[in-house]
């Protein structure tokens, strides 16, 4: 190994040393932790005593049972699993009202399936009904893989392996890249803890990434080879499942900015590295004026935020987003960048183009010379009332042209137009066109979710990216 190789290596251990002694939970944190989980279970046991229907099995998992939480992220999952006799209905229904029984000031919450948050002992409880299955290849609702995760994990991680469980989770929050919901599209708790699990430290995962190449693929045995699906970044077989992507939800552009911001940290390792990275947007002002000085155009489209949490929404703007923009470049806009953000009242589609006009005229195709289409090509627009500008004439391919008058020039114009036809959202598209609002960002009113998309669409960069200053 070259010496400035392991100079460096040196040089990130001595990092990474001091980023885990940071984070890592004190003995009296992993013991009241422990304590209140087994109270909570005890409780949960109690009250589902004499109930019409009840949990086979009441089991905390998640990170909170293995220690592998960042301290300031702590939330106990605890999971009611029934038997798999019980209905959906019912499972729902008992879990839920078994949870509001042991929480304080629950709240439902929904993700493949509703479940519960509320504290407990100040702890904050995800409390999550599922059912109680012997296989995990066969599971009946999303989470039911759970204890068999937990069961796969605890067998196998050491000290050393949790506190790197914990490095990588913090290294990937700075960089946002941590979190299975739909809005972020980065990597689970679970898929860190097999990443850690596989290459045995922080160090290596980073070491192994830095060479990997989209799509990449992670298995556990050699002769297993599920298939990869075009648009998943990364397959990472699920060792209780191995027909399952632990990794689905992890999108390409975010395994991307792993595998450089490994890159990154191996060249040049800095405690920055773990401190969240943050994007304070750009205010319409700074935005206005970066326009300006890009001297290219942006148009903005509103519409009233449908009742829908971000996880379920965000799907639909990122949707929204690439219709608006594929529109605008088929019209034949050069598209520079499209962002979008939700506030809580509206949604934002935010679109830079090159400039806000079309040319007057536009260009008609024709057939080739020779052909029978030929004549009615010519037919039509020596027709009286036929609006041609120039033309027909013959370009230089050989092909027939006319070129006409444009009736709505404008990006804005052209986009009020083609609205009722695009595939926004489901739930986007409701009351479009009549409460949707089309106009040039100068006209937009201010709001968190325009300096959320300004600094999407106009202040991209690499956040470990420092220019060296001239
Ligand atoms: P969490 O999302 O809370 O992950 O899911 P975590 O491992 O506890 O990580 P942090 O520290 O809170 O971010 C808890 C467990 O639920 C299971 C996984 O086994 C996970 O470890 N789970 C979660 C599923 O099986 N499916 C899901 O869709 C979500
Ligand atoms: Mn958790």
């Amino acid at each position: 190994m070259e010496p400035a190789t392991s100079s460096s290596d040196r040089a990130a251990e001595a990092v990474e040393a001091a980023v885990r002694e940071r984070i890592a939970p004190d003995t009296a944190t992993l013991a009241r932790v422990a304590s209140t989980a087994a109270r909570l279970v005890e409780n949960a046991r109690r009250a589902a005593e004499g109930r019409r229907i009840a949990p086979q099995k009441i089991v905390v998992a998640g990170s909170a049972a293995r220690g592998t939480f960042l301290r300031d992220r702590l939330d106990i999952d605890l999971f009611f699993l029934y038997p798999p006799t019980v209905g959906r209905a019912d499972l729902e229904k008992e879990g839920l009202s078994l949870a509001g029984a042991i929480l304080e000031r629950p709240e439902t919450r929904y993700a493949e399936h509703p479940y519960l948050r509320g504290t407990f002992e100040g702890f904050a409880v995800d409390a999550v009904p599922g059912y109680a299955i012997t296989d995990p290849s066969q599971p009946l609702s999303a989470v039911d893989r759970t204890p068999f995760h937990q069961a796969f994990l605890v067998e196998r991680q050491n000290p050393s392996m949790v506190a790197d469980v914990r490095l990588l989770k913090q290294f990937l929050r700075a960089h946002r890249l941590y979190g299975s919901e739909a809005r972020t599209g980065g990597f689970s708790g679970y898929l860190v803890e097999l990443l850690v699990l596989k290459f045995g430290s922080f160090h290596q995962v980073l070491s192994d990434a830095a060479h990997w190449r989209i799509p990449a693929r992670l298995l556990w045995s050699a002769d297993s080879a599920p298939r990869v699906p075009d648009d998943v970044a990364l397959v990472m077989e699920d060792p209780v499942d191995p027909h399952r992507n632990v990794a689905t939800a992890l999108s390409r552009r975010n395994l991307a900015a792993f595998i450089l911001s490994s890159q990154a940290f191996l060249e040049r390792p800095t405690p920055e590295a773990f401190e969240t990275q943050t994007s304070p947007g750009l205010t319409l002002v700074a935005g206005l004026d970066r326009v300006r000085d890009r001297a290219t155009h942006v148009a903005a489209l509103t519409l009233p935020r449908p009742a829908l949490v971000d996880d379920v929404l965000y799907p639909q703007l990122r949707k929204a987003e690439r219709a608006v923009a594929e529109e605008a470049e088929r019209q034949g806009f050069a598209v520079l960048g499209v962002a979008g953000a939700a506030g809580p009242s509206r949604v934002l589609v935010l679109l830079e183009v090159g400039s806000r006009l079309l040319p007057a005229v536009r260009r008609r195709p024709g057939p080739p010379a020779g052909i029978d289409r030929v004549g009615s090509f010519l037919e039509k627009w020596a027709a009286p009332g036929a609006e041609v500008v120039q033309g027909p004439y013959i370009d230089d391919e050989g092909n027939l042209a006319v070129e006409t008058r444009r009736g709505e020039r404008s990006i804005e114009g052209l986009l009020r137009e083609s609205l009722p036809r695009l595939p926004l959202g489901r739930d986007l598209k409701g009351g479009v066109p009549e409460r949707a609002w089309i106009g040039p960002l100068d006209e937009l009113t201010e709001g968190p979710e325009v300096d959320a998309a300004l600094g999407e669409l106009l202040d991209k960069r690499l956040p470990w990216w420092r220019p060296t200053p001239r």
